[in-house]
């Protein structure tokens, strides 16, 4: 088998796992998500997913990856089971097809870093003809894609964990001084209102499936980056640790991230934080005019910074993307690691083409399929997070959780987690994994994704 490669310390592994969390799911997803779901009720129900639901499933991952030590499809095979490999068949499916739309959207935030740097505001009023303009933006979404295959393809310890140590610091840096500058802005406290304040009115069975979809998402679960990152940690590393320290980190970049836009907000409404557009355009309409409101200088300045750091957020993300089909390749079919990295780069970036295509330049991918019970078409790019974030990855993350107790056994996986955690026998974590592993969590992922299956494709 060719050289695997492994991270080379704890605090590698921690950065590159917390970068592949933490990215365009944080700060672009989560605001626009939490906006659109009534602030604060929104951000509660994702924390309680977060921690009770998504935390057990990052565990099972890591577990599976490192007693394994294989990619997410070879594993299944290495730990006695290979007729399960289809689950990461499906997850290696789900990687190629979320890199290739997400890495449109990074190429958007990385054109949007000279266009803010030029001071360009206007780009807010016609988002549409920028994402039109695909030789434009397809050009940046290729540069995109080179940076990440490059990272890739140097392996382990010298790509994914060099990078993500130099570029995670960097973007807390960022974070952290535009919140103190968003902070100091007139009515910023009416946003943080909005955001940190539930109203429980606001509860619906919506807000709930879209927490669930955002936290699975946002903490790269259910498509086997855990499994994949997993097998290259060493034995003694104490993986509840590990978990639990990712998990607060994308949580708590999340939550910056909020505090970072929604003063933001709240100085643009007046105070009102009424006529925001706060869906997906809330990154890419409505900030950047914020910025321009704010000073020619001042506003390219902090503009710039704002999609930079969404740059860093997102390449760290396209990197485990990345890194899950590449691993497949290279331990599966010998492929050396600088081969599949471009070559797997290259392919998602031809599949990604549609979905470049379906902002408005073309009709045909704009309003490419009306799902049953739907008045409007859905584009391309939205079909594929459809299918792909929304429907795999819950999908994954319940038959991942049901292989590891039922098929693999849950005495093996306990006795994988115990390696390098010495109280493990008569830790409460233990009695929460035994509550929850063997029917809750899969069946209620199970019903989830079912839901979510039929109202979205079948207008239920
Ligand atoms: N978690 C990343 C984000 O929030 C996206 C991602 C999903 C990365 C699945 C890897 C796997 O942007």
């Amino acid at each position: 088998m060719a050289a695997r490669g492994n991270f080379s310390s704890r605090i590698g592994f921690i950065a590159a796992a917390a970068g592949s969390a933490v990215g365009l799911g944080n700060i672009w997803g989560f605001p626009y998500e939490a906006g659109a779901g009534g602030g604060a009720i929104f951000v509660l129900v994702y924390l309680f997913f977060c921690f009770a639901l998504c935390f057990p499933v990052m565990l099972t991952e890591l577990a599976i990856g490192r007693k394994s030590g294989r990619n997410a499809v070879g594993a299944f095979e290495a730990l006695g089971h290979k007729k399960w490999n289809f689950i990461g068949k499906l997850g290696v499916l789900s990687g190629v097809l979320i890199l290739s739309f997400y890495n449109v959207i990074a190429g958007w935030a990385f054109g949007y870093t000279f266009e803010m740097a030029a001071g360009n505001f206007e780009v807010t009023e016609h988002f549409r003809a920028y994402t039109t303009n695909i030789f434009a933006v397809g050009s940046y979404g290729l540069l995109f894609m080179i940076a990440t295959a490059y990272i890739v393809s140097k392996g382990v310890s010298e790509g994914i964990e060099k990078a993500a140590k130099v570029l995670m610091p960097s973007l807390i840096i960022m974070m952290f001084s535009l919140i103190i500058y968003s902070l100091f802005l007139p009515n910023a406290m009416a946003g943080i209102k909005f955001f940190l304040l539930p109203d429980f009115s606001k509860l619906t069975s919506t807000v709930v499936f879209n927490a669930m979809g955002q936290a699975f998402f946002s903490l790269s679960l259910g498509m086997g980056t855990f499994i994949t990152y997993g097998s290259y940690i060493k034995k003694n590393d104490n993986l509840i640790g590990s978990a639990a320290l990712i998990t607060l980190t994308d949580v708590g970049i999340a939550i910056t991230a909020g505090l970072m836009i929604f003063p933001l907000i709240g100085f643009i409404s007046g105070g009102s934080l009424s006529g925001v557009g706060r869906g997906p355009e809330l990154i890419f309409v409505t900030l950047p005019h914020i910025f321009g409101e704010i000073g020619p200088t001042a506003g390219a300045i902090v503009g710039m910074v704002f999609f930079l750091l969404l740059c860093f957020a997102a390449l760290t993300s396209t990197v485990s993307l990345l890194e899950v089909p590449v691993s497949y390749v290279v331990d599966e079919f010998k492929l050396s690691r600088k081969k599949a990295a471009w070559l797997m780069s290259g392919i998602v970036y031809l599949i990604g083409i549609p979905s470049l295509m379906g902002n408005g330049y073309s009709s045909y991918f704009s309003e490419f399929i009306t799902y049953i019970g739907a008045d409007q078409p859905t584009d391309f790019l939205s079909f594929i997070v459809n299918i792909a974030n929304d429907s795999f990855l819950p999908l994954g993350g319940a038959l991942m959780v049901f292989f590891a107790v039922h098929i693999w056994k849950k005495e093996n996986m306990e006795a994988e987690i115990a390696v390098g955690f010495e109280n493990y026998e008569n830790s409460w974590v233990r009695k929460y994994l035994r509550f929850v592993m063997p029917v809750l969590l899969p069946g209620t992922l199970f019903i989830i994704f079912s839901m979510i299956v039929l109202s979205t494709f079948f207008g239920f």
